[in-house]
C-alpha cells in the first residue's frame, strides 16, 4: 500500500476497532427512514463526547449537524465543507448468521448506511485529533431516510447549508461491485436521477368471450409496456443513457373476466435535467396517444425524483488525489456511472462536491453479496480505507489543493 502520511494510516488504524464496534452496534439495531430516533441518539452521543462543537439534532426529524473548527491556517480558512453521511435501513429480513446479526425483525442495514455513520464518526474523531492541521470548517451531516423518501431535500430545505454557509460538499459510499481497497470516482454524472409514473388504464368491463362489448384495459396496457421501450430505443441517442422499466402491472382477477382498469407503474433513469424533461412528455404522450387509439380514458401520473449526481470536477480532483495517497493509483478507479440513485444529488445541485465509492468486496471471505440483498456483508476493513481518504480529501480541499 503505498501512503504518503503514515502519520494518518497510523491514526486511522488506532481508531479502527472503535469504528467497527460502531458500525456493528449499528447493524444490529437497524431503523427505517425518518424512524432513526436510537441511531441519531447514538450519533448525537458520540458526537457530544468527541467534543465537536454545535450539535444540532432533530433535523428533518432525525437529521444531525456538528462542526469541527480548523485551527491551522492556509486558503481554506473562512471555508466550510459538508460531510454528509446516511443512516437509514431498509425493510429486509437479515439471512446472515453472525455475532452482529440484526436484532429488529424485518429491518436491516443492508445497503452499508450503518458503515457510512460509523465511518463519518471516525472521520469526526480524526478531524478533532488533527485540528490544527487544517483551516476552516467541518459540517459534519447524518442525513434521514436516503431509501426513500429522501432525507436530504427536507434537510436542505431546514437551513442545513447555512449557518455557517456551506462551500462544498463530500459524501461516499461503500461498494459492494469494487474490490476491497480500492476507490471509485469519476468526474460529471456519477448516479442517475430516478424518476417514475403511474398510468391507469380505464376501460369497461366485461365477459370475457365478448370483447367487443369491453374496452380492454390489459390489451391496451400490453400495447403500452411495449410501445414504452420504443422511447428510448428509437428516441433517445443510443450513447445517452436511460432506462424505462414497467416493474408493475396489476389487473383482472379471473381468466373469462375482461377488468375496468389496469395499472402500470414505471421507473425512469437518466442523467441529466433536459433528458429528464423529454422522456416525461415523450412518455405521457405516447400512454395518452395509445390509450386514446384504443378507446379508453387514462390517468397519468409522473413523479420527479432523486435529481442526478453529478460530482464537480475540482472537488473529484481533490478526492483522486486523496485515494491516490491513500490506497495508490493502481487501486483508483474510474467506474461507469451507475443507474441507481442517491438523494446526496441534493446537495450537489446546490454546492460543488464528490460522491466517492469505497470496495468492500472479498470474496476470499464470501463477502459478496450485492447491497439491498438479506446476505448482504461487507469487509470491514474499507471502513478505515473510507476513513483515510475522506481526511485526506478534507485536509487537500482545506489547502486549496
Ligand atoms: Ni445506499
Amino acid at each position: 500500500m503505498v501512503v504518503a502520511d503514515a502519520r494518518l494510516r497510523d491514526a486511522v488504524d488506532e481508531i479502527l476497532p472503535g469504528v467497527v464496534a460502531d458500525r456493528r452496534h449499528l447493524h444490529e439495531h437497524p431503523e427505517l427512514g425518518f424512524q432513526e430516533v436510537e441511531t441519531a441518539r447514538f450519533v448525537a452521543g458520540r458526537l457530544a463526547a468527541l467534543g465537536v462543537e454545535d450539535v444540532r439534532t432533530g433535523i428533518a426529524k432525525t437529521g444531525t449537524t456538528a462542526l469541527v473548527r480548523g485551527t491551522g491556517d492556509g486558503p481554506g480558512a473562512g471555508k466550510t465543507l459538508l460531510i454528509r453521511a446516511d443512516m437509514d435501513a431498509l425493510p429486509i429480513q437479515e439471512e446472515n448468521e453472525v455475532d452482529y446479526r440484526s436484532k429488529h425483525d424485518g429491518v436491516m442495514h443492508a445497503c452499508g448506511h450503518d458503515a457510512h455513520t460509523a465511518m463519518l464518526l471516525g472521520t469526526a474523531r480524526l478531524l478533532m485529533e488533527r485540528r490544527d492541521r487544517f483551516a476552516g470548517t467541518v459540517k459534519l451531516l447524518f442525513q434521514p431516510a436516503e431509501e426513500g423518501p429522501g432525507g436530504a431535500k427536507p434537510m436542505i430545505d431546514a437551513g442545513v447549508l447555512d449557518d455557517p454557509k456551506v462551500d462544498a460538499a463530500l459524501g461516499l459510499h461503500i461498494a459492494q461491485e469494487q474490490p476491497l481497497g480500492t476507490i471509485g470516482v469519476r468526474p460529471g454524472p456519477a448516479m442517475a436521477a430516478s424518476d417514475g409514473f403511474t398510468v391507469t388504464i380505464r376501460g369497461k368491463g366485461g365477459h370475457g368471450a365478448r370483447p367487443q362489448s369491453t374496452v380492454d384495459p390489459v390489451a391496451i396496457g400490453a400495447q403500452i409496456v411495449v410501445a414504452l421501450q420504443t422511447v428510448v430505443s428509437r428516441e433517445t441517442n443510443p450513447i445517452t443513457p436511460a432506462v424505462v422499466t414497467v416493474g408493475a402491472f396489476r389487473a383482472g382477477q379471473a381468466a373469462n373476466v375482461i377488468p375496468d382498469t389496469a395499472e402500470l407503474r414505471a421507473t425512469v433513469r437518466s442523467f441529466d435535467q433536459g433528458e429528464r424533461e423529454r422522456l416525461a412528455e415523450r412518455l405521457e404522450a405516447l400512454v395518452r396517444g395509445i390509450a386514446t387509439a384504443m378507446r379508453a380514458e387514462v390517468d397519468f401520473a409522473y413523479r420527479f425524483g432523486y435529481p442526478p449526481t453529478v460530482n464537480d470536477p475540482a472537488m473529484t480532483a481533490i478526492v483522486r488525489a486523496a485515494a491516490t495517497e491513500t490506497v495508490g493509483a493502481e487501486r483508483v478507479l474510474e467506474p461507469d456511472p451507475i443507474m441507481g440513485a442517491e438523494d446526496m444529488s441534493y446537495f450537489l445541485e446546490r454546492v460543488p462536491g464528490c460522491f466517492f465509492f469505497v470496495g468492500s468486496r472479498n470474496p476470499d471471505r464470501g463477502l459478496v453479496w450485492g447491497h439491498h440483498h438479506p446476505r448482504f456483508d461487507f469487509d470491514e476493513e474499507a471502513l478505515g480505507t473510507g476513513i483515510s481518504t475522506m481526511v485526506a480529501a478534507t485536509e487537500r480541499y482545506f489547502a486549496g489543493a
